[in-house]
C-alpha cells in the first residue's frame, strides 16, 4: 500500500498498513516518543542494501560504490528539502541527536567565563554535553519553565549577556510535548551574535520542520523517532555555525589530502563526516520520508490531536490520576505524562504491560530537570506517546488499564 495521495483524508487504517503487522498487532504500542515503529519500506531498503548493493560510500570508483555514494547524496538533498534548509546550510549525517550535540560541544572553543543558555525542559542529551565544561569555568544557565509547560521568551533573553556563547533549546519537550517559542528565541540570539542550537529530536516526527522559518544556526535530530532506523541522525549547520565550529572528529573520508606535515579538510558536509557513514541507515532513513510526510500532514496531526484530547479527558476523569501540563491537546503533540497517586510510575508501567500489553515509558525520560523542577515529581511520570498508527481502541485500552490499577490498588 502506498502512502496517501494529496487530497485524501488521513486514514489510520491505511497508515497502519505501512508497518509490519506483527509490530502493531502484538501490543498496544504507546512509546513513540522513545522510538517510532519501522515502516516496511525502511526494512526492505535496509535488507536490499545488505543483500544486493552492499558497498562503501564516498571512497571507491567502482560502479556499485559510486551508486551508493549517489544514493546517500540523494537522501541528503531530500532531507534538506524536507527540512526547508536554506541552500547555504549543510546537512551532516551522524549517529544520532546525542552524538550531534556532543560533536557541537566538542567543536566550540569555550573560554573560562563563557555561558550556555538552556531551558529546564532539555533532554540530558542537550544538558550534559554543556555541563561537562563547568570545571573549565563555563556556566550553564537554565531558564525556568512554568509547571504548565509555558516558557517566557523574555526569561531566556534576560539570561543572555556578552559572554553567552550558545543558546541550546529543545524544539519540542519529550516529557510534555510543548514547544518553546523557538523562532523568537533564535532571532533574539542572532541579533546578539549568539549561536543557537535547536534539539529537534521530538519535533521531527510530529510536525513539518522548517529551518528557514526557525532561523537556528544548528539543528539536530535522530531518525529513529521519525520512522527511520536507529543509528543515524542529522546535524544541520548554518554558514555562521560553520565559521565558528571546527569538525570535531577527524579521519578517513573527511580529508582532501594528507602529507607527513599537514592535512587539508574536505569542505562540509564531508569534512564533518569522518569514518564510514551509517550507509544502510541513511538509505533506510531516505525510504521513510514518504511515511514521515504522511505522518506530519495536517490531517494526521489533527487525528493525533483528537486521540490525545480523548486520552487526556478520560484520564483526568479518573480520581487519583494527575495529568501534567495545561496546554490544549494539539500542543501536546501526542505526549501525555501522568501519574497515579501513591504509585511509582515504573510500577504503573509494568502493570499496564503485564495486564494489558500496553507499552509506555516511565521515569524521568532522560529529562530530570523537566520532571523535578518543572513538574515537581520525584520519580518522574508515566508517559504515553501517540503516533498516527494508534487507534481510539489503543486509547480505550490504556484508560481501562489505568482504571483497573486505580481500583485494584485502592
Ligand atoms: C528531546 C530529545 N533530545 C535528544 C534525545 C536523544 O536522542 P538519541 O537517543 O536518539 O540520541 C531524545 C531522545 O529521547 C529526545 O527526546
Amino acid at each position: 500500500m502506498q502512502p496517501r495521495e494529496d487530497g485524501e483524508r488521513f486514514n489510520p487504517i491505511v497508515f497502519r498498513t505501512l508497518f509490519p503487522t506483527q509490530a502493531l498487532d502484538s501490543a498496544v504500542y504507546l512509546d513513540n516518543a522513545a522510538t517510532t515503529l519501522t515502516p516496511a519500506s525502511v526494512i526492505e531498503t535496509l535488507t536490499h542494501y545488505y543483500t544486493h548493493t552492499r558497498s562503501t560510500a564516498g571512497r571507491s570508483a567502482y560502479r556499485r560504490a559510486a551508486q551508493t555514494t549517489h544514493s546517500i547524496e540523494t537522501v541528503r538533498s531530500s532531507f534538506m528539502q524536507q527540512l526547508r534548509c536554506p541552500p547555504d546550510y549543510v546537512l551532516v549525517f551522524c549517529p544520532g541527536a546525542t552524538a550531534a550535540i556532543n560533536m557541537v560541544a566538542w567543536s566550540i572553543a569555550f573560554r573560562p567565563g563563557d555561558n550556555v543558555v538552556v531551558t529546564a525542559l532539555e533532554h540530558h542529551a542537550n544538558l550534559l554535553p554543556w555541563w561537562r565544561y563547568r570545571p573549565r569555568g563555563v556556566t550553564v544557565r537554565v531558564v525556568p519553565v512554568h509547571p504548565d509547560g509555558h516558557l517566557d521568551a523574555t526569561d531566556v533573553v534576560h539570561l543572555f549577556d556578552r559572554q553567552t556563547r550558545l543558546m541550546a533549546v529543545t524544539h519540542m519537550s519529550n516529557v510534555l510535548g510543548v514547544m518553546p517559542p523557538v523562532a523568537e528565541l533564535c532571532a533574539a540570539a542572532r541579533r546578539r551574535g549568539i549561536l543557537s542550537l535547536v534539539d529537534g529530536t521530538q519535533a521531527l516526527g510530529h510536525l513539518p520542520v522548517n529551518l528557514a522559518e526557525l532561523g537556528c544556526d544548528i539543528y539536530v535530530a535522530s531518525a529513529h523517532k521519525a520512522y527511520g532506523p536507529t543509528g543515524v541522525g542529522l546535524l544541520a549547520l548554518s554558514p555562521h555555525a560553520l565559521e565558528l565550529l571546527q569538525p570535531p572528529i577527524l579521519g578517513g573520508g573527511a580529508v582532501a589530502q594528507v602529507t607527513r606535515e599537514d592535512f587539508e579538510m574536505e569542505a562540509p558536509p564531508h569534512g564533518w563526516e569522518a569514518g564510514t557513514p551509517p550507509i544502510a541507515e541513511i538509505l533506510g532513513w531516505g525510504a521513510s520520508l514518504p511515511v514521515l510526510r504522511h505522518a506530519t500532514s495536517p490531517d494526521a496531526l489533527e487525528y493525533v490531536a483528537g486521540l490525545t484530547e480523548e486520552l487526556v479527558n478520560r484520564l483526568k476523569a479518573i480520581p487519583q490520576v494527575t495529568v501534567y501540563g495545561a496546554m490544549p491537546a494539539s500542543a501536546r503533540h501526542g505526549i501525555v505524562s501522568f501519574n497515579i497517586d501513591h504509585l511509582s510510575p515504573h510500577r504503573v508501567a509494568a502493570m499496564l504491560d503485564e495486564m494489558y500489553g500496553i507499552m509506555v515509558r516511565s521515569g524521568e525520560h532522560c529529562a530530570s530537570l523537566a520532571c523535578r523542577e518543572v513538574l515537581r515529581v520525584s520519580q518522574g511520570t508515566v508517559r504515553a506517546s501517540l503516533a498516527p498508527y494508534n487507534t481510539p481502541q489503543d486509547v480505550a485500552t490504556l484508560v481501562e488499564g489505568v482504571r483497573w490499577i486505580v481500583q485494584a490498588l485502592r
